[in-house]
């Protein structure tokens, strides 16, 4: 459907189950396999209209070359092809309404069928399929090491660029500029750019507010290649060099990080992971005198959420919150401190995940009148209240499990604190 008052259409995403299978990405269109035939594609092709106001599309030929199927069809043929196997059990993967709502595909003649869905082999289907997408092999790496650099080539950009009265959409331009220069086809996600208080708000979008001295930027941006997705969060001070508290709190996100990242191995469990490092959090917070209590007891009652409510990181490729992040059977808390967790399952060798910890000061938990009452007496109250315009700090790498221990694919972007101060200082006098 058109984006009303537009006549245009809102970027593609293909579903990642159909680009890992198809090794493409054509709108509208349908792969189908039966064990006797193998791959079948179908393809709609463009009518005059199509190709007056938006082009050509994949011909035919155009996509057996690409996906390597042969004799790929047009759309209009699937109702046939359907037809000729009515009767026999059909599983689904990818966007389950297809069978309810196939007008919204651009699929015509289906109702008719009324194919009946295999619930349970189209769940274990999903699953199988997410099982192997978790496992990237040598041209899925390739790729995302691909995105890993041109990701990198922004954030250093965003480090000597960055200066106060700077506006957070100018530095987003900037920075996407970058991603697409060294080869990004577009960005992996909505590129989040938050200038002090902004940086509170996980997923902000950026917005024409300047940056001030003395305020941190985090900024979350990645860049896409050939459909992999890399996810980097950098968060570093507008002026020359951290102050303080933020230099405290930047260590203690950073230290947590690192920690993480050393132990992403085979056979670990993501979210003893992310228990580890919220304990960790949570020692951090009782040291710096903003939490009180036994750090164990405060991750228990889920208290260090308050000020880090996201989930330690998630499985990383062909989307950015990638396949399968829960193993199947196994369904997300509904703890506070749990909830989010993106990812649940024991690290295999071949899995890439993002490592991202952080620390914030989110206004709408703080302020909270329950949450003041019900943790009077474990948030030390008058100090937060003095830090409700920080923002926050976020680390995030990409990193790969390999049985000889992690590897970060965004190892080339500078986290070490001293090194990001050189980094402002040569940008800003620069
Ligand atoms: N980078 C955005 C996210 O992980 O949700
Ligand atoms: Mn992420």
């Amino acid at each position: 459907m058109a984006i009303a008052g537009t006549d245009q259409y809102h970027d593609f995403h293909a579903h990642p189950d159909f680009a890992y299978l198809s090794g493409a990405a054509y709108p509208g269109s349908v792969l189908a396999f039966d064990p006797r035939e193998g791959w079948n594609l179908f393809v709609p092709l463009a009518s005059i209209d199509d190709r007056i106001w938006v082009g050509d599309g994949e011909s035919l030929e155009g996509a057996a070359t690409t996906t390597g199927i042969e004799r790929p069809r047009p759309l209009s043929a699937l109702a046939s092809w359907l037809e000729s196997h009515r009767g026999e059990p059909l599983a689904v993967l990818g966007n389950h309404d297809i069978l309810q709502d196939a007008a919204a595909y651009g699929i015509r003649g289906w109702a008719p069928l009324e194919p009946e869905l295999d619930v349970e082999a189209s769940a274990r289907l999903t699953e199988r399929i997410a099982e192997s997408r978790r496992t990237k092999d040598p041209s899925e790496l390739s790729r995302m090491r691909a995105a890993a650099n041109a990701t990198a080539a922004g954030h250093r950009a965003a480090f000597r660029l960055a200066r106060p009265g700077m506006t957070e959409r100018a530095l987003q331009v900037e920075v996407e500029a970058e991603f697409f220069r060294n080869g990004a086809a577009r960005t992996a996600y909505g590129s989040i750019v938050g200038g002090g208080p902004n940086g509170a708000v996980l997923h902000f979008s950026p917005t024409a507010r300047p940056f001030a001295d003395g305020e941190i930027v985090l900024m979350d941006a990645a860049a896409e290649y050939e459909g992999y997705a890399a996810d980097v969060t950098r968060t570093f001070p507008v002026g020359e060099r951290f102050s303080g508290i933020q230099r405290d709190l930047y260590a203690l996100v950073l230290g947590v990080q690192q920690q993480a990242v050393h132990d992403a191995r085979p056979g670990v469990e993501y979210r003893d992971l992310h228990l580890a490092a919220s304990l960790r959090i949570a020692e951090g917070l009782v040291s710096l005198g903003i939490l009180r209590g036994s750090p164990a007891d405060l991750v228990e009652q889920d208290v260090h959420a308050l000020f880090f409510p996201h989930g330690l990181g998630h499985m990383l490729g062909l989307a950015t919150h990638d396949a399968g992040g829960c193993l199947a059977g196994r369904t997300p808390s509904d703890r506070f401190g749990l909830k989010w967790l993106r990812a649940d399952l024991p690290l295999q060798p071949g899995h890439v995940v993002t490592i991202e910890p952080g620390v914030y000061f989110i206004r709408a938990l703080l302020t909270d009148p329950f949450r003041r009452s019900r943790y009077a007496s474990q948030v030390n109250w008058d100090m937060v209240e003095q830090m409700l315009d920080f923002g926050g700090i976020r680390i995030e790498d990409d990193v790969l499990v390999t049985a000889d221990g992690p590897e970060m694919l965004t190892a080339s972007i500078p986290r070490e604190l001293e090194e990001i101060e050189e980094l402002r200082r040569e940008g800003l006098r620069g």
